[in-house]
């Protein structure tokens, strides 16, 4: 999608979609394991990576779930999200985080200013993930690491929301069809995620699964191969990969060299990255 107009529409609707369904499905349980809580890839990547001196950016923080956790380990912790909403109930959570409100297609930092950058579910939620994945890159500094967390493209989920999504938003738009929804589809999901969970998942937390899943404005989809090339093009090598959690597949690179990214913004901008990224910041008030 390359259209600026088309971008900026299709960002304030999903920053108004995930202000409206915030990806909040923790119980107080959940919370106080928050360990527990966390999927395995990126317990283990956290446990490898992450130390008491780390400067992290958690790119896309959504409500906290991993910030809760990343706290623990350190406390020089960045969190970025565009839905306001999302990033006042992380600061319930966590009340001294540092959170900032911003696009991932354009990222509030200086290159090279973070030890580890994690995006969990994000970037395949932007216009553009190639871009939103070259700014994660960019702000990691050379030798740091990044988890990136995207739809994988070779998982039923991407006929479920290519065919599926589009019917189902069409109907959520007037009252009947919501109430259809809420009477028919919700129910049943909620039914297979209760099993799934072994009885944890609440109705309010199936909402908010189903409007990340179904609903959400922009959802795309990527191949093991395809998030190669991007990492390669970026000066990243691949040290993990794991596509064990199903529709999202994780990938963990090292920073290697200034990435194409960067190079690109640092000529565009006279390489005065300061200036240029901080029309884009709005502190959290
Ligand atoms: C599925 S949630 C994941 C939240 C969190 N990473 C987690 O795993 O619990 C996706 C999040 O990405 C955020 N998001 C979507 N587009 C974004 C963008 N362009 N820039 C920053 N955040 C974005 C949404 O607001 C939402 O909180």
């Amino acid at each position: 999608m390359k259209n600026a107009d088309q971008q900026s529409e299709l960002q304030a609707r999903t920053a108004e979609h995930y202000d409206r369904y915030p990806f909040e499905f923790m119980t107080p349980s959940d919370e106080s394991a928050i360990r527990a809580t966390q999927p395995e890839p990126f317990r283990r990547f956290v446990d490898q990576y992450v130390t008491a001196t780390s400067r992290v950016a958690e790119i896309g923080c959504g409500p906290g779930r991993g910030t809760l956790f990343l706290l623990d380990k350190t406390a020089h912790l960045i969190a970025v999200d565009i839905s306001y909403r999302s990033l006042v109930m992380a600061r319930q959570r966590t009340p001294y985080t540092a959170f900032i409100r911003a696009t991932n297609l354009m990222l509030p930092f200086q290159s090279d200013s973070f030890d580890v950058v994690i995006s969990d579910g994000v970037i395949h939620h932007t216009p553009d993930a190639r871009q939103a994945f070259g700014e994660n890159a960019r702000i990691a500094a050379v030798g740091g690491t990044l988890y990136i967390g995207v739809y994988n493209r070779k998982r039923y989920y991407y006929y479920f929301y290519t065919v599926l999504g589009p019917l189902l938003q069409r109907l959520e738009r007037n009252i009947a069809g919501r109430a259809f929804i809420y009477a028919t589809a919700l129910p049943l999901y909620w039914l297979v995620h209760l099993v799934k969970s072994g009885g944890k998942r609440t109705w309010k937390g199936a909402i908010n699964f189903f409007y990340d899943y179904i609903m959400t404005p922009r959802a795309s989809f990527h191949t093991y191969e395809e998030v190669c090339i991007w990492g390669r093009e970026e000066g990243l090598d691949l040290l993990a990969y794991d596509p064990s959690l199903g529709n999202v597949h994780v990938f963990v690179f090292r920073k290697t060299r200034r990435t194409r990214t960067e190079v690109i913004s640092a000529y565009s901008q006279g390489d005065s990255d300061a200036d240029h990224f901080k029309a884009n910041l709005h502190e959290l008030d």
